[in-house]
């Protein structure tokens, strides 16, 4: 069932059972009311019955007491319990008798009165002050009452009726407000669904409805990211595997058609081997990097100091530096202990040391820094510092600039750097030329997590 007919429902269910309730309460205690107005009615009326009983003139009381009585149609009773008599009455003998017979030990204390199955309000008031053996009787049957409470019970019920109607049309007012938003947010995410990102648009909404509104639509531009990501690496990849290969598959196929012979077919052989071993290095740093991503069981943390860590990366890439001629300047610390993978980290500094060694004109600068439960690590160059336009994007795969190699260094530096719950950063140095990484490691214990 749609959600908007289910709150209605649940509004309608209880303005129900409230005005039933009520209903039922007012209607009980009518009944009560109406019996009491009633005996003040009667008492009205006896009152002036006896008035007139003590009129001087017999004629005159005579006439007025049958006037009174007749047109009225009053149900009445006067008796007399001493004589055991029924001195005049308008109801049925039986009645008459009955209730004079049952008034002292019974009646008189009700306010209700019945007798063969017919039930009267009744005001009984002791007849002329100097008999307080003659009583008079004021009745009315309940039958009557009953009809007005039966006529308020319809006219209640009409009220019942429009009042449900009304809160029926104020709840679908309201609820539609309620679902509209969330309707429309269904259709946003079908787009999603179906892909169409770009088509995605901002739903007016309030409260939570706006919170998940917001939710939707990051996830959606997330998702949106993430595929183009996807899709760039995979040409990326495939644009990395194929130059090599082509090149390969062209020397070969020269060597065995004898378009190449002595000196070109040899150095035709000694490029298709550095390019075997450049495509061997993709595969191996996708393969790696695949098995980061994954938490496959390639990171295995154990409590190291990262200052030894440094120290190895540099002895490392001496060579390096060494044949560039580059100088290695480094600022030592004492000593930094986290949990994390030495390999790795080791992998991951030798990654950043070496591409600055590659890039930078005369020398390298690791300055390491403690600052609380942080160790940074900066590797500062005097090259020509990053392109402008690969900075955003330069730790996703593949980036990589005119001289690059895989271009997957950074992108598993950094894949290395998260995993061991650091940051790693790339800026160009503001003073003058060169380039700045900074890797930033927090201090790790084995029970982390
Ligand atoms: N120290 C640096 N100075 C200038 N450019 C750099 C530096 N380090 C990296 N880069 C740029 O970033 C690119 C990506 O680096 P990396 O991921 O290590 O790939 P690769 O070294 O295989 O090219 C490099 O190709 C280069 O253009
Ligand atoms: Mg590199």
């Amino acid at each position: 069932m749609k959600l908007q007919y289910q709150l209605n429902a649940a509004f309608a269910a209880l303005i129900l059972i409230v005005m039933s309730i009520s209903a039922f309460y007012i209607y009980s205690l009518l009944m009560d009311m109406l019996i009491q107005d009633e005996r003040g009615q009667l008492q009205e009326r006896a009152l002036l019955l006896n008035q007139v009983s003590q009129e001087e003139d017999t004629s005159v009381r005579l006439s007025q007491l049958t006037e009174l009585v007749q047109d009225q149609n009053y149900p009445l009773l006067l008796f007399d319990l001493s004589e055991e008599q029924v001195l005049f009455s308008t109801l049925p003998s039986e009645t008459a008798e009955d209730w004079m017979n049952r008034f002292e030990d019974e009646l008189a204390s009700q306010e209700v009165w019945e007798s063969n199955g017919e039930s009267y309000v009744v005001y009984p008031i002791a007849f002329a002050p100097h008999s307080a053996q003659r009583i008079l009787v004021m009745a009315t049957p309940l039958d009557d009452l009953q009809i007005v409470q039966n006529a308020f019970a319809q006219r209640m019920i009409r009220v019942i009726v429009i009042g449900l109607l009304l809160a029926l049309a104020v709840s679908y007012f309201m609820t539609n407000r309620l679902v509209t938003p969330l309707s429309r947010l269904k259709q946003e995410v079908k787009k999603i669904e179906q892909r169409k990102f770009s088509e995605v648009k901002p739903v007016q909404s309030t409260g939570e409805i706006k919170e998940v509104e917001r939710s939707v639509r990051h996830m959606s531009e997330e998702l949106e990211r993430y595929i183009n990501t996807q899709k760039q690496f995979f040409q990326n990849a495939s644009h990395e595997l194929k130059t090599p290969l082509m090149s390969i598959q062209g020397y070969a196929e020269g060597i065995r058609d004898g378009i190449f012979e002595g000196k070109d077919a040899e150095r035709g052989l000694n490029v298709m081997v550095s390019e075997t071993e450049r495509l061997k290095k993709i595969v191996n740093e996708m393969i790696l990097l695949a098995k980061l991503d994954s938490s496959e069981d390639v990171y295995r943390p154990s409590e190291v100091n990262l200052a030894d860590l440094t120290d190895q990366a540099q002895d490392r890439v001496y060579p390096l530096a060494n044949e560039k001629g580059v100088v290695l300047h480094s600022r030592s610390y004492h000593k930094f202990t986290s949990y994390v993978d030495p390999e790795r980290v080791l992998q991951a500094l030798i990654n950043i040391i070496g591409n600055g060694i590659r890039h930078a004109n005369t020398r390298v600068d690791i300055i390491s820094n403690v600052s609380k439960d942080v160790l940074s690590i900066k590797v500062i160059d005097d090259g020509p510092g990053i392109p402008e336009d690969l900075l955003p994007q330069l730790f996703q795969r593949f980036i990589k600039g005119k001289e690059g190699e895989t271009g997957l260094g950074l992108a598993i530096s950094r894949a290395i750097i998260e995993r061991s719950g650091g940051t790693i950063s790339a800026s160009n140095n503001e003073e003058g030329s060169g380039a700045v990484f900074e890797i930033r490691l927090p201090k790790r214990h084995p029970d982390h997590k």
